[in-house]
């Protein structure tokens, strides 16, 4: 019996080394980006056991063992790599799924090889469409689209830099392209590029009279688009890319493929929501950016801007969505030690509204004296609450706690939740106590 390859992916992410270790290691301490402690393999007084629970893994310089949580609990507890799993999973708080036998384990690994090879192929009509739709953008069709650019302040090296496109207001102009080009009918009805009528059978154009916005992976290949309408009566007003075996949503940060460089220059990120946001910094010169898209901020996402950097302001919308979901990037950014700041702009505007109004000096005035996370997400609990009836503060109180349960440096996190106790006027020892064991089964409820 096996646990299929994703389990195993997912747990070495989710795993806390440290919190894993520590009970054989009680000496256990941080030392700059690593932990450092006397091994619990071999004797020794002074500590040469390092664990780095961002890269999840662990070393001894003294006796040489080293690996993964999975080598760790099978090597300390002699148990065997599924045995292992368990362990893993339950200090992580991980549910399980059902192990599978070896033909089922086979017949997935198979699935999954074909599933790669046709996104693969996915990805290479997203190129041709993306050379299609940036041709396009030059023609006398694409009059007013290239209007509305330069109306919104976007310069054609701008357009370049991003791979903007124009899709021609047709039924079919995409679909005569990837036909030229060879394409399958099977694949391009998988493509996410064309919408299939079931009824009468009839395959067009999804993207149709819109600004596109490529979205590219971190090693430039276009997975999905997103696609503007030029009229404010056109609805929806952003139309994106559906999954597809090249894409799934979560998996990837609009402009983190030309931000990424500068984000590890900077050493630190901005996150922002919508893909002008992101473009409207950069046509002002701000390059250390990524942006979410309006879908709640994942791990993944996480994971892949850590790659860069481990610092990262949070520049959403200041409307109460923006808000809501500048909590949610939070609790999942804590998680993987970065240092997390948010910067909230007057008047509910987005960044492109604020740096075109104001410009760069002063959006890097304003960057420069973010919140904290604490002192943001303290400030969401309470907004809208009356912190002197006890109903609220409770409410208020409950919502915080999750942001606790999240940060992963366990000093950090215990004086993070005294802050948090006195900032609310909790003076209870009993009280405070219990709300401090509570504060990892909502993480886990949580995510
Ligand atoms: N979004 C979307 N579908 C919509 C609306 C929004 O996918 N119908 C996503 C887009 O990625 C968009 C982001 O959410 O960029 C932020 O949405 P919003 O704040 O409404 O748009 P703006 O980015 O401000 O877009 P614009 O400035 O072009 O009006
Ligand atoms: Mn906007």
């Amino acid at each position: 019996m096996l646990y299929p390859q994703y389990v195993i992916d997912d747990l070495k992410v989710r795993a806390d080394l440290v919190r894993l270790i520590q009970p054989y290691a009680p000496d256990l301490k941080k030392k700059g980006a690593n932990w450092m402690a006397c091994c619990p393999f071999h004797q020794e007084k002074t500590p040469s056991f390092s664990v780095n629970p961002v890269k999840g893994f662990y070393k001894c310089f003294g006796c040489g063992k080293g690996g993964t949580a999975f080598n760790f609990v099978m090597e300390i507890e002699g148990l065997n790599f599924p045995e292992a799993i368990k362990r893993v999973a339950e200090s992580a708080g991980y549910i399980l799924p059902e192990p599978v036998d070896d033909a089922q384990y086979a017949a997935s690994k198979k699935k999954r090889e074909e599933k790669k090879q046709l996104a693969d192929q996915i990805v290479e009509l997203n190129q041709v469409a993306l050379e299609f739709w940036e041709g396009e953008l030059q023609s006398k069709d694409a009059k007013t689209a290239r209007e509305y650019l330069a109306g919104r302040g976007i310069s054609e090296e701008i357009h370049k830099r991003f791979r903007i496109g124009y899709s021609p207001d047709k039924w079919d102009a995409l679909i005569g392209v990837l036909r030229d080009f060879g394409a399958d009918e099977k694949l391009i009805a998988r493509s996410g590029l064309v919408s299939v009528n079931e009824e009468k059978e009839r395959t067009y154009d999804r993207f149709r009279g819109r600004i596109m916005f490529p979205v590219l992976d971190v090693d430039g290949r276009p997975v999905a688009f997103g696609a503007r309408a030029l009229k404010p009566e056109d609805n929806p007003k952003y139309l994106n890319s559906p999954e597809t075996p090249a894409y799934v949503k979560g998996d990837n940060l609009y402009g983190l493929y030309q931000g990424k460089d500068e984000i590890r220059k900077k050493k630190f990120a901005i996150l922002v929501e919508g893909y002008l946001d992101l473009i409207a910094l950069a046509q002002f010169g701000i390059s250390n950016t990524a942006a979410s898209l309006g879908t709640a901020f994942t791990p993944e996402q996480a994971k892949l801007i850590g790659r860069y950097a481990k610092r990262i302001v949070i520049n959403y919308d200041g409307d109460d969505a923006g808000v809501k979901a500048a909590r949610r990037a939070i609790e999942h950014l804590l998680p993987q030690d970065f240092d997390v700041k948010v910067l909230v702009l007057p008047d509910g505007m987005d960044p492109d509204d604020f740096i075109r109004e104001n410009g760069t000096d002063e959006y890097n005035r304003r960057r420069g004296q973010a919140a904290t996370f604490l002192r943001f997400s303290l400030d969401a609990a309470v907004k809208g609450r009356n912190i002197h009836n006890a109903r609220q503060k409770a409410e208020a109180i409950e919502e915080f706690l999750p942001i606790v349960g999240a940060i992963s440096n366990n000093i950090q996190r215990r004086e993070t939740f005294d802050q948090a106790m006195n900032f609310f006027h909790v003076e209870d020892a009993g009280l405070r106590r219990e709300l401090w064991s509570r504060r990892d089964s909502r993480l886990r409820a949580a995510s």
